[in-house]
């Protein structure tokens, strides 16, 4: 067989190193077909700031979609989980990176009177940082407690709270996770909500392929070097040696299981040597590394899956060209 896999038994990374979650990820995913990196590789440094590049791009809509509908429904939002104003309000955000459409509820919440704890919570300190900075600056009333976490392999336990608490999850960020995974993240927040808690998710909703293909194929390039930038990590981190020049970049509609699929295709046959993770990689022409798959919602599976996870749906705010929907769930009181 062309493609094969040899694992070098030299130059193992010692067990301390500070690169063993790349090193796993990358022995998991690139010792088996179909070749595969888990979508956090693409947030280093290189690749946080190519997504925020990303955000603004015309093809992107997601993004300011979101703000959008934030911004005109913050109102409807706040009712929901402010029945009394002199009770305070936590906001806990899962994956809040650096909050910046946070900022809509916290200021409304702010008017409304309320005490306001806002708990961010990311992977990322860099961004929790910077999210903090703005938040004391731009809304000093609000109580700003961050948590650098990942709520994924750590799921958060909330802390008992004098007033009701609206969870987060916004931006899509629920979109890179196969549905079990999906349901698991929404679970652990519903197991601990009470009855006049709120939670508050974003999702991107399944329109036609050409503007979903567009929005992770962007003419300026910019997904392009986002999703390629793998790569480049995996030299700079692991002193792997890929020719980048030999891959390119591609975006997939997945009817079947409602996803856009990013991939890195090899435009020849050629082989890689990863040195921390002791790997050599053939890989073939045609062949392809999957790096992210993007899930999208239509109403009725944003409703069961919040469902399956012990939520029930209360409303779906959406643009008017339907493209992005904001749901608000209630924890079910009755759960099987
Ligand atoms: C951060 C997961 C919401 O799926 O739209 C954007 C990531 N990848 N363009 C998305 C992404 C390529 C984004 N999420």
């Amino acid at each position: 067989m062309a493609t094969s896999l040899q694992t070098l038994t030299s130059n193992f990374a010692a067990p301390t190193d500070w690169r063993a979650p790349l090193i796993q990820e990358v022995r998991r995913g690139l010792a088996r077909r179909p070749l595969s990196l888990a979508p956090w590789l693409l947030y280093d440094g290189a690749g946080s700031r190519l997504f925020d590049r990303i955000t603004t791009l015309p093809e992107y809509y997601p993004t300011r979609t979101e703000r959008a509908i934030l911004t005109r429904n913050v109102n409807s939002i706040l009712a929901a989980v402010l029945p009394r104003a002199s009770q305070p309000l936590r906001i806990i955000e899962l994956g809040a990176g650096s909050a910046d459409k946070t900022g809509i509820l916290l200021d409304a919440a702010l008017r409304a009177k309320a005490g306001v704890h806002y708990r961010p919570l990311d992977v990322s300190a860099e961004a929790l940082h910077a999210a903090r900075r703005s938040i004391e600056r731009l809304y000093p009333g609000v109580r700003v407690e961050p948590s650098v976490v990942n709520y994924v392999t750590n799921p958060p336990r909330l802390q008992p709270f004098p007033g009701n608490t609206l969870v987060l999850y916004l931006g899509s960020s629920i979109a890179n996770f196969p549905p079990e995974e999906a349901r698991a993240i929404l679970r652990n927040a519903s197991s601990q909500m009470r009855p006049r808690d709120a939670f508050l998710l974003g999702v991107d909703l399944v329109k036609d392929e050409s503007t979903l293909v567009a929005a992770y194929d962007d003419r300026a390039g910019v997904t392009a070097a986002f999703n390629l930038n793998v790569l480049h990590r995996l030299n700079r981190e692991l002193g792997a040696d890929f020719d980048v020049d030999g891959f390119r970049h591609r975006a997939e509609w997945n009817a079947g299981k409602s996803r856009i699929e990013m991939h890195l295709e090899s435009t020849r046959d050629q082989q890689a040597s990863i040195p921390a993770a002791a790997m050599q990689l053939h890989i073939v022409k045609g062949e392809t590394i999957h790096t992210e798959s993007s899930y999208k919602f239509t109403d009725g599976s944003v409703k069961s899956l919040l469902q399956d996870a012990g939520l029930a749906l209360s409303r779906l705010w959406k643009d008017e060209a339907g493209r992005y929907a904001v749901a608000l769930a209630y924890p079910e009181t009755i759960r099987s």
